[in-house]
């Protein structure tokens, strides 16, 4: 059984002072969930994150990892660092990185190697932009994408990976793909990593999460369809009510 995983992507948002109003609210609405709950924040957060979260059912997330042990980098941010500060998992390659950033297939694969090789679980976004789809190039990206990403990664660490399919098009915009579309489209990558690794592997070690514009009005039906086990959560995590009906979607 793949246990679900819900996880709130803060992106830029939230000060020192408004994480921990945050998650005073957030703490006790869903202390009684079923599925994993996960808050990625961004770094000034982490501290004070991991403090409001202590001892309870919530796991820290950091938004992004640098692949080497430390150096020249400015701007970017350890493994042993993120662990320092409680950090269990990490979201790598995420669209927005892709497309602001210059994130490729070739650092996302070098920051999941990095994180695993740590102990740090990735979050691993993969996802087509509306032109790719409007192409009919979505199972060659999201294979591509799926693929790349893997390169190195051994059939025993799959198990400390979660993927979140999020196509461009749904993110931050109100649309979100049909409950049909995305259990179709995540099928493609289990069927990847099937073919990557074994049928069984896929089917019981990697949960694959559906990100993009995910609320409380359709948490339910996307998280009822057998292939999602669980949601990249960006706006509707900023709210602590909100959150928490996503985290809670069965009512
Ligand atoms: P929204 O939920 O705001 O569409 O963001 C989704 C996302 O990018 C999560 O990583």
């Amino acid at each position: 059984m793949r246990r679900p995983i819900i996880a709130g992507n803060w992106k830029m948002n939230n000060t020192k002072a408004q994480t921990y109003a945050l998650l005073n609210d957030l703490v006790p609405l869903v202390a009684d969930a079923e599925a994993e709950v996960v808050i990625c924040v961004p770094y000034t957060s982490i501290w004070a994150a991991g403090e409001a979260i202590k001892g309870t059912n919530i796991h820290l997330g950091a938004e992004n990892v640098h692949w080497a042990e430390k150096g020249a980098f400015t701007g970017e941010i350890s493994a042993d660092m993120l662990l320092e500060q409680g950090v269990e998992y990490v979201i790598i390659g995420h669209s927005e990185r892709r497309q602001y950033f210059g994130e490729t297939d070739e650092t996302v694969n070098k920051r999941v190697l990095t994180a695993l090789a740590k102990g740090l679980k990735p979050i691993i976004c993969v996802g087509e932009t509306l032109e790719e789809r409007e192409g009919g190039k979505v199972e060659e990206v999201l294979v591509r994408q799926t693929t790349e990403a893997l390169k190195g990664v051994d059939k025993d660490q799959l198990d400390k990976i979660v993927i979140a399919y999020e196509p461009v098009w749904a993110i931050g915009t109100g649309k979100t793909a049909t409950a049909q579309d995305a259990n179709d489209t995540i099928a493609i990558i289990r069927n990847t990593i099937a073919k990557l690794y074994c049928p069984k592997c896929a089917e019981e070690k990697v949960r694959i999460q559906y990100g993009g514009s995910m609320n409380p009005k359709n948490a339910k039906e996307l998280m009822a369809m057998p292939q999602i086990d669980g949601g990249l959560i960006g706006g509707a995590s900023l709210k602590a009510v909100d959150f928490s009906q996503v985290v809670k979607y069965n009512g």
